[in-house]
């Protein structure tokens, strides 16, 4: 049948073949398809979705456009975690080496910062000489020694998803959750992973506002992992204020540290042992959620995932003394308070706003080619329930130059809610989705 016919069918709302699916990705892929027609049906698929067969053969058909990595020949089992993203967002760093230390392997393929959201790479590259653009073979050697690695994305994973993802962008099919589902979990797939457990954020700094449409996405992500023979499950969590204290690329390195010292805020720690916790279960080191906990919780009294994370850090070219004197990562020259307005409770934290705040003094990008400062970005000194007196310091803005601190400033301040009643906040884990139950 020709691609046109293809297109009129799913506009239809009738079920595509799974092998025409195939054959149109590959092409696609191929460039024997234009983006136009793409496009259009990129459209239909918005407007009458997929159903999980065809959902199953477009991810598998995105997953097949590139190299897929098999990491058979490395001992143990190898677990992702993939994150949403939000603002604050560090965990993928301390879990990483803690869920190493504990005996699981962890092939962890990261993203850059995207609009108010920060990336994992953007903040690793904030420790002196590491390296996240390195070959499958240093990557492999990497992870064989220390268990674990974390690598940028490259050209040859799922290069179908690089197309497909631009024309999105300008067509106005970003948020349709099939076609989010075979973006994320083609390129997850890819890893050679047997695990993986998602981190799907929840509320204003998320890209699922609400939290029946965060479980439609969780849900589809868990389907389309396990029909991937891939051992999923998904956490739904809050992102209605930013995650810990820290916002910016260095400064979420000294978080990272902390929650690796048992000094980091009680979020990001409890989020990091819940993650954790999963990605051991699902590794089959432990036989329940609660060892996993004591598990991780005991890498972070040892001080074991301290130790992987300097591991990790010098078989990437950086300097694993980060770990011991965080003096060494860069640091802004000037530092501004921001005040609270009045005296109150403060009632929310608008997480796009401080990730805002951050990007225009320098710690995110306006563009795809823009330089970013690491040394930037903003302390959350006041979060949520926590009672203000007018004019004290609720946030610091860790700046470089002048150029939009005004804009950063009357932001931030815009980002405190300050009211009479203290509310109080949600769970952390709204959630959990287990794909073994489904
Ligand atoms: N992240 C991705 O990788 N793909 C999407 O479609 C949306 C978010």
């Amino acid at each position: 049948m020709l691609f046109s016919q293809q297109i009129r069918f799913k506009r239809d709302g009738r079920a595509l073949q799974p092998e025409a699916i195939r054959s149109f990705i590959r092409e696609y892929a191929s460039d024997m398809i234009p983006d136009y027609q793409m496009a259009a049906m990129l459209m239909a698929v918005f407007f009458k979705g997929l159903n999980p067969d065809e959902l199953w053969a477009w991810t598998d058909a995105m997953l097949r456009s590139g190299d897929v990595m098999d990491f058979s020949d490395i001992p143990g089992a190898k677990v992702d975690k993939h994150s949403t993203g939000g603002v604050g967002d560090k965990i993928s760093i301390p879990l990483a080496p803690l869920v190493a230390a504990c005996g699981v392997n962890v092939p962890m393929i990261s993203g850059r910062g995207l609009g108010h959201t920060g990336g994992t790479l953007d903040k690793l590259e904030s420790i002196p000489g590491f390296k996240t653009r390195i070959g499958t073979n240093e990557f492999r050697a990497a992870l064989a020694a220390n268990g674990v690695a974390m690598l940028g994305q490259t050209e040859n994973i799922v290069p179908a998803d690089k197309r497909m993802y631009s024309l999105r962008d300008v067509t106005g099919t970003v948020e349709s959750i099939p076609l989010i589902a075979a973006s994320i979990m083609s390129k997850k797939l890819a890893e050679g992973i047997s695990g993986l457990v998602l981190d799907v954020k929840v509320g204003s700094g998320a890209f699922m506002k609400g939290v029946d449409q965060a479980r439609e996405l969780a849900g589809t992500l868990v389907a389309v992992g396990q029909a991937g023979g891939v051992r999923t499950t998904a956490f739904l969590t809050d992102m209605d204020e930013p995650l810990g204290t820290m916002v910016g690329n260095a400064l979420e390195i000294v978080e990272s540290v902390q929650i690796l010292r048992n000094e980091g805020p009680a979020d990001t720690t409890a989020l990091t042992v819940e993650l954790g916790a999963r990605m051991l279960l699902l590794g089959g080191v432990v036989v329940s959620h609660e060892e996993g906990r004591e598990r991780i919780l005991g890498a972070i009294a040892s001080g074991a995932g301290l130790d992987k994370f300097r591991a990790m850090i010098a078989a990437q070219g950086g300097n694993p003394a980060v770990a011991d004197d965080l003096s060494i990562l860069p640091r802004a020259a000037r530092q501004i308070g921001v005040k609270a307005s009045r005296n109150g409770y403060v009632t929310a934290v608008d997480c796009e706003k401080v990730g805002i705040a951050s990007l225009l003094v320098g710690g995110g990008r306006r563009r795809k080619e823009d330089e970013i400062d690491p040394a930037v970005g903003v302390r959350i000194l006041a979060r949520r329930g926590t009672f203000v007196s007018v004019g004290d310091d609720v946030a610091v803005i860790e700046y470089n130059s002048d150029a939009s601190l005004d804009a950063a400033s009357k932001l931030l301040s815009s980002a405190f809610s300050i009211g009479d009643e203290m509310v109080p906040a949600g769970p952390l884990v709204i959630d959990v989705i287990d794909g073994a139950a489904l």
